[in-house]
């Protein structure tokens, strides 16, 4: 009886899968032939207009193009196709109600930089990172998709998904930080975030993967820099997190300013085509960036629009963000016989399919709502998440004879430095000014919410980037009056982001000497580092005893660093990008080759594949962060020693991790590899999977790890992906640095 019971909830759960397919399939066709329908009916001039989108009435991000006409007027005369930079509800409205003028109403898409919140702001996307938990940076963008969706928005230019090694550049901020690993897992976890159930609820905002590609490789660290790289690195290193957003649904792509290997990524249709619409069978639209068409003309790759537009159709860009150069050029490309009609009816295909599957026009004013923004924004959960996000991204540094966390019974604390008051600052780049009142948590805020009986002093000792020192003298007097001194330090926060890379990423001003001095006066120090990049601060990280890296943390920043300073949360954040010692170890990341000499240690001659004024080792590495406990690792033992590449699933890899201090804390396990010897060579090791667990005092837990075969491969020199036998390293540890077990095993054929 029991087996007839268990076959027939087979058979409904698979008729069920089958409907499902089935309708899917049906919703796709349908859309398909309304597309199609549409398009019959569409004038060149309608379909060139929705290939065309305008800055809209709130912000540029970028330069704005003098002597335009009247948008609304072009977008009554089916000129636009979406905008972008628009504001709310009422604001939006007044567009779309100009697009519902049109002669085929098309709706408009509505497009914004929600890169890290929308009305609620959470920490930079590198702090995010920080934590290397996907379920909470999935959340966090859940809301933002949220609250976007309230506003009129229905097209996030989110997530920026660009591998960054070089903190120099001011977008570091914006990314996963320097590995393919980790800022895969994370693109994927963004677009889940913004899509929510998938285009089609009113909660989603349509993501975009960007920017398309390899722009965080810019030469220097200097933004909108030409890219030189081997076509290897590209597919190894710079491409994954791409894949991943695309393998996750990501309903658009955005290519990015610089040239890659001579072609600007807008004109390059190895990049658009080959591979994205290509190999990858990308079913979405490419959005240029912000003028990238009309700026082939500064790369030196076409003489005028004319010629830009021409290239940038062919090679793929489907979309022209704001240099007009579609709507003044393609009609004319057309009657010149330079461009078929059918690369433009492509281009529309995509953009409409998007606006249909968003359920634009079965209603335009979906997204625009004005009772659902009332209620919509700043939620109480949603403040919420966004301390949990706040706690989970901050990295402990530094912790010597566990002067954190902070005791509830301090009678007086000195709270010194230019951020200890920071509220707006807190947001960082690409933040949203959506209500001027909005409640942003600052150090101070957080601290007196928790200070209970203790006294706080306050003393700004010094500016952030200003050489003056006359605010020393009170800071020093605040800190000897105190048993304990929080310093709050960094950069300002209009230091990262666009257009914002630095030769000096030192921390700026006199903040260092005042650091010393507040040291000198034998109080103990704690510094919190408040940035967007990695910092340089050699003196601070020799010989402070408590620092945390706290990035930009968003609304809630105050009191999460104030939850993890008295020990509310036991931080757990691990860095997803290497720390340098200085500029000129840069470019320096962790899954390098080995070379021919590799450094032993800093001394041996002829040995030094590194500097002779300086460590070959960075500052802090990848996958570097402490917890106020410690964590032991033992008994590493593996399911074979040779397995064979006949089996997809090599074999398992198990140990146990015990919390070995008094506190319940949270520790990324990571898992690397190297394969010893290949050809081509492969990195001294490359991340491969991590756990993130939560023990309590004194609990021990076995952790396995499963290695499948397309884990042991890579790209030979023909771009082949392939696995070669051979001896394989297996290296678990708590940081990149930080190798607490190995094992080999002999991969057979
Ligand atoms: C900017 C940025 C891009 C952004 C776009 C719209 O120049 O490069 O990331 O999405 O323009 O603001």
């Amino acid at each position: 009886m029991i087996q007839i019971k268990k076959k027939a909830i087979c058979i409904l759960i698979l008729s069920a899968c089958i409907a499902a397919g089935n309708k899917a399939f049906a919703q796709k066709q349908d859309i398909n032939q309304k597309v199609e329908a549409l398009l019959a009916k569409m004038t060149l001039e309608e379909k060139i207009g929705q290939l065309n989108q305008y800055n809209g009435d709130w912000e540029a991000t970028g330069p704005v193009t003098k002597d335009v006409g009247n948008k609304l007027d072009e977008i009554k005369q089916g000129r636009v196709g979406a905008v972008l930079n628009i504001m709310g509800t009422e604001h939006c409205r007044t567009f779309q109600d100009a697009a519902m003028k049109s002669r085929l109403k098309i709706p408009l898409l509505f497009g914004q930089d929600v890169i890290h919140g929308y009305r609620i702001t959470f920490p930079i996307p590198l702090a995010e990172a920080s934590s290397w938990d996907m379920g909470a940076i999935e959340k966090a963008e859940r809301i933002a998709g949220t609250e976007a969706s309230a506003s009129g928005i229905n097209w996030t230019f989110a997530p920026m998904v660009d591998i960054a090694r070089d903190p120099r550049w001011g977008r570091v901020m914006e990314g996963a930080g320097e590995d393919p690993y980790l800022g895969s897992l994370i693109a994927a976890a963004r677009v889940k975030g913004f899509q929510g159930k998938g285009l089609g609820s009113t909660d989603a905002v349509m993501a975009t993967a960007k920017h398309f590609a390899a722009y965080g490789a810019a030469i220097g660290g200097r933004d909108y820099n030409s890219v030189d790289m081997s076509p290897r690195t590209l597919w190894e290193v710079y491409l994954p997190p791409f894949k991943a957003a695309l393998d996750a649904g990501v309903g658009t792509f955005m290519n990015s300013f610089n040239d890659l290997n001579g072609i600007p990524a807008t004109g390059n249709s190895y990049l658009q085509r080959d591979i994205l619409k290509g190999k990858w069978g990308f079913k979405g639209f490419v959005v240029s960036d912000w003028g990238s068409i009309g700026e082939m003309i500064n790369h030196g790759y076409a003489k005028d629009n004319y010629e830009a537009a021409e290239e940038a159709l062919k090679a793929g860009s489907d979309m022209d963000m704001e240099s007009r150069s579609y709507i003044n050029n393609l009609a004319k490309l057309v009657a010149d016989k330079k461009i078929s009609v059918n690369l433009i009816d492509d281009a529309v295909r995509r953009i409409l399919k998007k606006k249909f599957e968003l359920g634009l026009f079965d209603d335009p004013y979906r997204f625009i709502n004005p009772e659902r923004e009332k209620t919509s924004l700043n939620r109480p959960e949603y403040v919420d998440a966004a301390r949990d996000m706040a706690r989970k991204s901050i990295v402990l540094l530094k912790n010597e004879n566990n002067l954190l966390p902070l005791s509830k019974n301090l009678k007086t604390i000195a709270l010194i430095g230019p951020l200890a008051k920071a509220e707006k600052e807190l947001k960082g780049f690409w933040s949203l000014d959506i209500d001027k009142n909005e409640e942003i948590i600052s150090l101070m805020d957080g601290m007196q919410s928790h200070a209970g009986q203790t006294k706080l002093l306050y003393s700004q000792g010094c500016g952030i980037t200003d050489t003056s020192r006359k605010g020393f003298d009170d800071a020093i007097a605040a800190a000897k009056k105190a048993d304990v001194v929080i310093m709050a330090m960094g950069e300002a926060p209009d230091m990262t982001g666009e257009a914002k890379s630095k030769s000096n990423i030192h921390l700026p001003g006199v903040q260092e000497e005042l650091i010393k001095e507040i040291k000198a006066t034998g109080k103990p120090v704690i510094v919190l580092l408040m940035a967007g990049r990695p910092m340089i601060f050699n003196w601070t990280a020799d010989n402070v005893p408590a620092i945390l890296y706290t990035w930009w943390l968003g609304s809630q920043g105050g009191n999460a660093m104030a939850d993890v300073l008295y020990g509310d949360y036991n931080p757990s954040g691990k860095l997803p990008i290497t720390f340098p010692r200085s500029e000129g170890q840069i470019p320096i990341y962790y899954n390098h080759y080995n070379t021919g000499r590799p450094a032993q240690n800093d001394t041996d001659l002829f040995y030094k594949s590194a500097y002779i004024d300086l460590p070959n080792s960075p500052r802090y590495a990848f996958g570097y962060g402490l917890s106020y406990t410690n964590f032991e690792y033992k008994n590493i033992e593996l399911s074979k020693s040779t397995p064979s590449m006949k089996d997809n699933d090599i074999l398992s890899v198990s140990l146990m991790v015990q919390n070995t201090g008094k506190y319940a804390g949270e520790e990324v396990v990571q898992l690397y590899l190297r394969d010893m010897v290949s050809q081509p060579v492969r990195p001294v090791k490359e991340l491969k999977d991590f756990k993130k667990i939560l023990l309590q005092p004194g609990e021990t837990r076995r952790i396995t790890f499963n290695i499948r075969k397309d884990e042991l491969s890579f790209y030979n020199d023909k771009l082949e992906r392939i696995v070669q036998p051979g001896t394989f390293q297996i290296m678990i540890g708590s940081a990149s640095s930080d190798i607490r077990l190995q094992k080999s095993f002999e991969l057979t054929n």
